[in-house]
């Protein structure tokens, strides 16, 4: 099975456990959406539920919950080690209904078919996401589910109030990354043309920014934590100095000057598109 397909941008984002952590601090402030986005798409009990770059397992975990006992998960991503962690997480959390596989999304073995394909912040790293849901069309029954949530990375998708001098430079760090270094900044955006071209219609969609007050600390955390994965990259890249970002005391910084200001902080828009696969 190819692990990475021709022409695929490198992951750029780290594989360390800290990322992991922030995978799943991140997927906590998104869950509320995820699942309506899920509700809407009409994952429901009994279902057999593929999900797509499942990383540390909470789309899958959360899906698991929707389809039930009598319902069953199938994740898969193709980061071997994050579904040992996964695969750990959905143990302590005691549900027999969700397994994981290493694979890569555009070249699944056959272990459909399945009443959806769901998939959150994955397509936004694959250099074709119009092959990719093609080719996972042929995992689904006819009448089954599409749901994908990815996110806008680009304009004001981000935001504070008030306006935060550190925060505004750090999201400008983030948005200036070149085309090409892996990442789809507007994935979001393009969420609904990407099922269009492979060959979906009625193609539904939503958006939605956790709001939150900067005081309970996960903005902070998520933000350093971004600006950390892509550092290396930023640095090659000219954007930015070790020196201007000190990663070490960034949250505090983050923190310090949010915290006072009694700021609110916009994170970054998830847009959800589902349809029926005919
Ligand atoms: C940002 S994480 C999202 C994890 C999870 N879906 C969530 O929302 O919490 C993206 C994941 O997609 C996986 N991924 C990227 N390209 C992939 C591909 N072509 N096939 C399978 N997994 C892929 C990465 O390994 C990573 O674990």
């Amino acid at each position: 099975m190819a692990a990475v397909l021709k022409g695929d941008p490198v992951y750029i984002m780290g594989r360390t456990a800290r990322e992991s952590r922030r995978l799943t601090v991140q997927a906590h402030a998104y869950e509320p959406a995820t699942r309506r986005i899920l509700e809407r798409a009409g994952i429901q009990p009994g279902m057999r539920v593929l999900d797509i770059g499942s990383g540390a397992g909470d789309v899958a975990m959360l899906a698991a919950g929707m389809v039930g006992p009598t319902g069953a998960v199938v994740g898969i991503d193709r980061n071997a080690t994050i579904l040992e962690l996964a695969r750990k997480r959905v143990t302590q959390a005691g549900l027999d209904n969700v397994e994981f596989f290493a694979s890569d999304m555009r070249d699944l073995p056959p272990l459909g078919p399945f009443d959806a394909v769901i998939g959150r912040l994955t397509l936004m790293y694959v250099a074709d996401p119009v092959e990719a849901v093609r080719a996972l069309l042929h995992h689904l029954k006819p009448g089954g589910v599409v749901a994908f949530a990815e996110f806008n990375l680009v304009g004001d998708s981000f935001a504070t109030w008030p306006s935060l001098p550190l925060w505004g430079r750090m999201w400008n760090i983030f948005k200036r990354l070149p085309e090409g270094t892996g990442i789809e900044l507007a994935m979001g955006w393009k969420l609904r043309a990407t099922l269009a071209a492979a060959g979906l219609t009625d193609v539904r969609l939503s958006l939605e920014s956790p709001l939150m007050p900067a005081s309970n600390g996960m903005p902070a955390f998520i933000l350093a934590e971004v600006i950390r994965s892509v550092l290396p990259l930023v640095v090659r890249c000219g954007i930015a100095t070790e020196d201007e970002v000190d990663i070490d005391t960034l949250e505090e910084r983050l923190q310090a000057e949010a915290v006072p200001a009694g700021a609110i902080i916009k994170l970054p828009e998830l847009v959800g598109a589902w349809a029926r696969a005919v």
